[in-house]
């Protein structure tokens, strides 16, 4: 591969835009979001950790998904914040004033996460208030509806794909690591799950915008990926979209 550098100059250079990173379970769309955040001086906003804290609290509070009052009264309950951790040098999500960041990371809102992200009600919940972090642009999003409904008007969307193994192996790896028992049969059944009810679902399912930049990176090193994808941005930041 070519060398690459960008000059800080380069990355403040141009227009503040709205970078979405939509896709599959598991594509490494947060490492991704992450690192043009880093280098463009952006927030990232992790929208999936928004729904993940919301399955959190739902488990907490034996929520019943199929009463709408009840789903209702919940979404009135709930703050989501996020907070900078200058230890982790990251954003972390708060639920109701509490650190949920490493919680809601578990297997077991994994498995509930696509079912609670589907109901109209909670989706609306975390639209509004994704809309309102982007306002001002200048912002990275993942997950799965970004490009597609909550900033359809982005200069910059990318889809991120990569093969069902590599993507298991991935989740795998991250997952076995903070838990050892934990099985690559039942971190697969869950991708596969998690990407049919997200991309079957009634309300915005996952879709790869019309106008959106496919990113597949079965065969490529994080670095090579993150150089595509900032070629993208600084061209997009130039007013080319
Ligand atoms: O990106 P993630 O794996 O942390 O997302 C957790 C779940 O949340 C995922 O299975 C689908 C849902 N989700 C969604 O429906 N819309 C988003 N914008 C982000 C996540």
């Amino acid at each position: 591969m070519r060398p690459f550098f960008v000059s800080f100059a380069a990355c403040m250079a141009g227009r503040k835009i709205i970078i979405t990173i939509d896709g599959w379970s598991s594509c490494g769309k947060s490492t991704l979001a992450k690192q043009l955040a880093r280098e463009l001086g952006y927030v990232y906003v992790d929208s999936g950790a928004m729904y993940r804290a919301i399955t959190l609290y739902f488990i907490r509070n034996n929520v019943d998904l199929d009463k709408k009052k009840e789903v209702e009264e919940a979404l009135r309950n709930i703050n989501l914040e996020f907070v900078f951790n200058p230890q982790t040098q990251r954003s972390e999500m708060f639920l109701n004033g509490e650190n949920v960041e490493y919680v809601i990371r578990d297997l077991l809102i994994a498995e509930k996460v696509s079912d609670v992200a589907a109901i109209r009600e909670v989706r609306e919940f975390a639209v509004a208030q994704q809309q309102k972090m982007g306002a001002k642009k200048g912002i990275v999003m993942d997950g799965r509806d970004i490009g597609t409904v909550v900033f359809p008007d982005a200069e910059l969307k990318i889809f991120m794909t990569a093969d069902n193994a590599v993507r298991v192996e991935r989740r795998f790896r991250e997952l076995f690591a903070k838990n050892p028992n934990i099985t690559i049969e039942e971190v697969k059944n869950n991708l596969e799950m998690r990407d049919y009810i997200d991309s079957h679902r009634e309300v915005s399912p996952l879709r790869k915008a019309a106008d959106a930049l496919e990113l597949d990176n079965t065969r490529l090193s994080e670095e090579q990926q993150f150089h595509k994808a900032l070629e993208w941005a600084l061209e997009r930041k130039k007013g080319k979209k």
